[in-house]
């Protein structure tokens, strides 16, 4: 329409001068607003020219392009919508999956953390046992050291007084031999009494024997080679015992060292297992921590697009509206100007 404004632009004095009742009265009805006064100037020009019926024909095809223009912008507006529509649903969707998602992973970081302290105390727990076996272990061999040392130490020491006891004895037994009659000089006998005193101690029954003795005589010399006959069977007795005790020792130190051992192959296993799962779940940890990270990347970019598109969607409905009524307001104002000009076709013939 504006091509012809100069044309109007040329004739508005003419028209304004020649203007009929009826295009006063449609200028009168319509709207003032710039769509509407072009339209009556183009009747206004049209009806001066003479052409009525050419008016009718062109109202009614601008009348039929409208209605056929919001028809189809009507269409568009329609799928444009479902699209929008179909793009908001989807993007909700895809949000609430994601929502599910950090809340799951949320729920096996939870899982993970409570595995891990448990595991840590476990591998705590069980170093703690290793570290107490070991001192056990020490223990054991450090006891078995020290009875070995001091059995050694009781069985020299015995071995020395038997030693002494079987030279004494000796020498009692050649006097009692040798000397029949007059029995043993006077040193010889101090010189006895003095090594019992020395290996038995100074009040050993033997030593008080022969110290308290009046007569040195070949029955007290009896008598003390009986009683030390005696004491070396004891002390080889004791021997003995002593070494078969040491057998024994021996077997249940070794029984004792191997259930060490086996406790602290089966704890070095619990701990390697332990330390091994505490790794993996130290690095589950890290994998969903890092999922976590993404997932709500992700959702917060998902819910920004969310809001964009809604507001997009909004702000094309809104243009469409405008535009619709802005199309609405023109069809009407072309109806009112058929009608118009229909009812007062007679006059505007003349
Ligand atoms: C025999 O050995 C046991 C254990 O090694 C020890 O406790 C005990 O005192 C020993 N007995 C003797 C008489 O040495
Ligand atoms: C509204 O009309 C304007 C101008 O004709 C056009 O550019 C725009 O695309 C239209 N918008 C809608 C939503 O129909």
């Amino acid at each position: 329409m504006s091509q012809k404004s100069l044309l109007v632009l040329l004739l508005v004095t003419i028209a304004i001068a020649t203007e009929s009742p009826a295009l006063q009265q449609l200028r009168h009805k319509l709207e003032s607003n710039e769509y509407n006064s072009q339209l009556v100037d183009m009747l206004e020009l049209s009806v001066a020219g003479g052409q009525l019926d050419r008016v009718f024909e062109l109202l009614q095809k601008m009348i039929d392009d409208l209605t056929g223009q919001t028809n189809s912008a009507n269409l568009e507006h329609a799928s444009r919508m479902a699209a929008f529509q179909s793009s908001i649903e989807q993007l909700e969707t895809n949000l609430a999956s994601l929502q599910n998602e950090v809340q799951t992973t949320n729920r096996k970081i939870g899982e993970i953390t409570q595995a891990i302290s448990t595991l840590t105390s476990t591998s705590v727990s069980v170093k703690k046992q290793l570290e107490a076996i070991n001192q056990r272990e020490e223990q054991i061999r450090d006891n078995r050291a020290k009875e070995i040392q001091s059995v050694e130490t009781k069985q020299t020491a015995a071995q020395k007084v038997l030693g002494a006891l079987e030279e004494i004895h000796d020498r009692l037994v050649k006097a009692v031999l040798s000397n029949q009659g007059s029995f043993l000089e006077e040193t010889e006998k101090q010189e006895i009494i003095k090594q019992v005193k020395q290996e038995l101690g100074l009040n050993h029954p033997i030593a008080l024997l022969l110290d308290l003795s009046v007569k040195f005589d070949e029955v007290t010399a009896r008598k003390a080679i009986e009683l030390i006959e005696q004491i070396i069977a004891s002390i080889k007795d004791g021997q003995q015992f002593r070494e078969q005790n040491q057998t024994a020792a021996e077997q249940n130190f070794n029984s004792l060292i191997n259930e060490v051992s086996i406790l602290r192959e089966k704890l070095g296993q619990d701990n390697q297992k332990t330390s091994s799962t505490l790794k993996n779940r130290q690095n589950d940890l890290k994998i969903a921590q890092r999922r976590n990270k993404q997932l709500s990347l992700n959702q917060e970019n998902t819910q920004q697009l969310l809001e964009t598109t809604r507001v997009q969607k909004d702000l094309y409905d809104s243009n469409f509206r405008s535009n619709a009524s802005k199309r609405e307001g023109q069809l009407n104002s072309l109806k009112t100007a058929f009608q118009i000009l229909r009812d007062n076709e007679q006059a505007l013939k003349k």
